[in-house]
């Protein structure tokens, strides 16, 4: 009833915005999925946007491509040349997911930002993991990314024009898929001393924008799914689907880019019935091995990396639990799909918890169970002749990191603007995916979640365990849909009750409208202040090189990060790094902005033209 009643709300909301619409409220925006899979190592999910633009029949059009959303800073992408070198694979793998042609986009700019990576070879930065390094000849560009019919100039990008990926036996091979940007504590990247260079963010530039196209705040809200158990991707822009998260939300500081907790364990437990072991549960395999990590490791959450970048002794402690095999080729463990207790573990109720530091307090704890189901991953060509299943744990020496085989059950959220970034439980198969967007607002420093239960998530999907008392096995599967679940709070009630709800939700919604609308002018208000407090904060910044503080971030992270920074690489380095003073030549440069400058108006497709147009008489 509840939820009827805020549909009720929420249609009358957008009638009202769309038809009277004196502020134009902005709403959250929701990116498409590629119903594609993506490996080696997936299969992932991944979304689509078009790259760069053209004039064909007079409509811009442009190279569509499949990308790992998640990344910060630059977004990574690979150029057709990606597939010449035929020694490194004779099929390109990287055409599964769409690769750029830079030549037929007549806004590609790989000149105007001279600074590393300026295309000669050098290691790239892919993610925060660095187990299995990326070797590429790598140019730092900018160029237009179009997002649903809504384009954003200027975005900051690393172009791949050659280049491959190292795996811990040595064995090299090729990248396949790129990785889409959703921000960085900054609205822009800017390059340059005397003459500053803009690059953007798409979900920077969306709330920078003006009318019905922008977001109401600096931020997105993520559930990245399971291609092979059918749950959907799920990336919001400006907000997030609160059939996403479950139960509480941990929200806690950002470094630079990255997203940063405290892990406190991991354990292997059981939802319901028998365990596939001789035990219920089991606690403290983080520092089984290593009584040095007891009190906890702190590890980055990244969209951007495949596996679970653990200790090694971790990694064990957690395989002696399953029937897997160390391959020292991959720093992978293969699955024993002809030991029964393989079936058996992958499609049970059992999971892999990770307790975190909640909130970033000390006495505070949240913990993301990761179905066991959602970890008998694929590994196919060309990492492997035949598809293999794995485990993904990989053990790394440097920055622990959870990569998407653990994001495939959790949230993940951020505001960059507020200061945080959020994670929650997500659902499994059997969630509602009919999306209920919730707005992020502009200083939100946490999200609110649901109370549904996540194990009726899974109910449908796993195979309960006969326990050994009495209980009968069958009797958990026949459990009620979930979807009608969810409406049967409302069953009980007469229509007479019924209608009164509605009435006095109508004129209760009339009110809330008004409430709304003062909110919403509120809101612009606040936004404006919060751009100019950044642009502030920009020009503070000047060309120090230091960027940003993290706010509140525990110690130990920002150790790491410093030793991260400290290392000549590439990604980190460059927004940090001195702003190059620029030629002469660039003034040049100054026309092209001022060119995508006027499309900042409320028609949109208009001005984009002719902001193109601008930009090519400059180059
Ligand atoms: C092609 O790839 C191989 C294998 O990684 C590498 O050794 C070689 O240098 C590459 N050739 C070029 C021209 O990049
Ligand atoms: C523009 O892009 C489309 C789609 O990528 C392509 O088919 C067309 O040939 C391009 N036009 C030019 C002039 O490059
Ligand atoms: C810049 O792009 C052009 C056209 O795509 C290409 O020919 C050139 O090699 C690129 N330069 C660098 C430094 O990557
Ligand atoms: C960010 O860059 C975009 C595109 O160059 C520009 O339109 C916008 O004004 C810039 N915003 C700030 C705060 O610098
Ligand atoms: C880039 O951003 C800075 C700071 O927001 C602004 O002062 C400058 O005018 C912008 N430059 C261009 C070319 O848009
Ligand atoms: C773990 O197992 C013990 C029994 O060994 C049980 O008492 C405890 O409740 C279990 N914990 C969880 C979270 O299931
Ligand atoms: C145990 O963990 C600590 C802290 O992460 C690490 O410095 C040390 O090298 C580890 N010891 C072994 C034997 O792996
Ligand atoms: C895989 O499991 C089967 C059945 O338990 C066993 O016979 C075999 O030795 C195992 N293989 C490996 C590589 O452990
Ligand atoms: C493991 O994953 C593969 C590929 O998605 C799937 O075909 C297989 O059924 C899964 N195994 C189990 C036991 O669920
Ligand atoms: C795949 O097969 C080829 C030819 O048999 C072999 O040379 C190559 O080493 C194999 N690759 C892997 C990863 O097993
Ligand atoms: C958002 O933050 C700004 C600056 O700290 C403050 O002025 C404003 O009142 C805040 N808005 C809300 C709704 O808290």
């Amino acid at each position: 009833m509840i939820r009827e009643m805020k549909r009720l709300l929420q249609g009358a909301l957008l009638l009202w915005t769309l038809s009277l619409n004196p502020v134009r409220c902005s709403v959250p925006r929701q990116v498409t999925w590629s119903d594609k899979h993506f490996g080696p190592d997936g299969p992932w999910q991944a979304v689509t946007v078009s790259m760069g633009s053209n004039y064909s029949e007079l409509v811009v059009s442009s190279s569509i491509l499949a990308l790992y959303p998640g990344g910060s800073w630059e977004s990574k992408i690979l150029l057709s040349s990606i597939c010449d070198n035929k020694t490194l694979s004779s099929v390109c793998y990287g055409n599964i997911a769409g690769l750029f042609d830079s030549d037929i986009s007549v806004t590609f700019d790989n000149h105007s930002i001279e600074m590393p990576p300026d295309g000669t070879w050098g290691d790239v930065d892919w993610g925060f993991a660095d187990a299995v390094p990326v070797h590429a000849k790598a140019t730092r560009a900018t160029d237009w990314i179009t997002i649903e019919g809504a384009s954003v100039p200027d975005v900051d990008l690393i172009t791949i024009s050659a280049g491959w990926q190292t795996y811990p036996g040595g064995q090299v091979y090729p990248l396949e898929v790129g990785i889409l940007s959703l921000g960085s504590p900054d609205i822009n990247q800017t390059f340059g001393a005397v003459i500053k260079i803009n690059t953007t963010f798409v979900t920077s530039y969306f709330y920078e924008q003006e009318g019905s196209l922008n977001i109401p705040s600096y931020s997105y809200g993520m559930h990245i799914g399971s291609a092979s158990l059918g749950i959907p991707g799920s990336l919001l822009l400006g907000g997030y689907d609160e059939n996403r998260v479950i139960g509480d939300v941990s929200a806690q500081a950002f470094s630079s880019g990255s997203f940063p907790i405290e892990l406190f364990d991991l354990s292997i437990g059981v939802a319901e019935g028998g365990s596939p072991w001789n035990f219920p549960n089991k606690t403290g395999l983080l520092a089984q091995g290593n009584s040095s990590l007891a009190s906890g490791l702190s590890v980055i959450v990244d969209p951007a990396n495949p596996y679970l970048y653990l200790p090694q002794s971790t990694c064990d402690a957690i395989a002696a639990e399953l029937p897997v095999t160390y391959q020292p080729d991959y720093g992978l463990y293969f699955w024993n799909t002809s030991d029964s207790q393989y079936s058996t573990i992958t499609t049970s109720p059992s999971y892999l918890a990770f307790s975190f530091s909640k909130n970033n307090l000390n006495n505070e704890d949240i913990t993301i169970k990761v179905p066991f189901a959602l970890l008998n991953l694929t590994l196919e060509a060309p990492l492997v002749n035949t598809s293999t299943q794995y485990f993904p744990c990989m053990a790394t020496n440097s920055t622990p990191v959870l990569g998407r085989a653990f994001l495939q059950a959790a949230f993940i959220g951020v505001n960059w603007l507020g200061g945080k970034w959020f994670l929650a439980q997500a659902p499994g198969p059997d969630g509602s995916f009919i999306v209920d967007t919730m707005t992020i607002g502009d200083n939100d420093s946490t999200v609110p979640g649901t109370s549904n239960s996540w194990e009726d998530t899974w109910k449908n999907s796993w195979k309960v365990i006969a326990t050994k008392s009495t209980t009968n096995p069958t009797s958990t599967s026949t459990t009620t849909d979930p979807q009608t679940s969810s409406s049967t709070d409302s069953k009980g009630l007469s229509t007479g009750v019924r209608t009164g709800i509605i009435v006095g939700s109508i004129v209760g919604g009339v009110s809330i409208i008004a409430l709304f609308c003062v909110l919403c002018i509120r809101r612009r208000r606040q936004k404006i202040r919060a751009q100019d407090r950044a642009k502030q904060s920009h020009i503070d910044q000047g060309s120090s090189t230091q960027q940003l503080e993290p706010v509140e971030a525990p110690n130990s992270v920002w150790d790491q990060y410093n030793e991260l920074q400290s290392e000549p690489r590439y990604e980190i380095g460059g927004e940090r790094g001195p702003f190059y003073e620029l030629g002469p030549e660039k003034g040049a440069i100054r026309g092209l902005d001022q060119g995508t400058e006027v499309q900042h108006g409320d028609v949109f497709e208009l001005p984009e033209r002719t902001s193109i147009l601008s930009s090519s008489n400059v180059i």
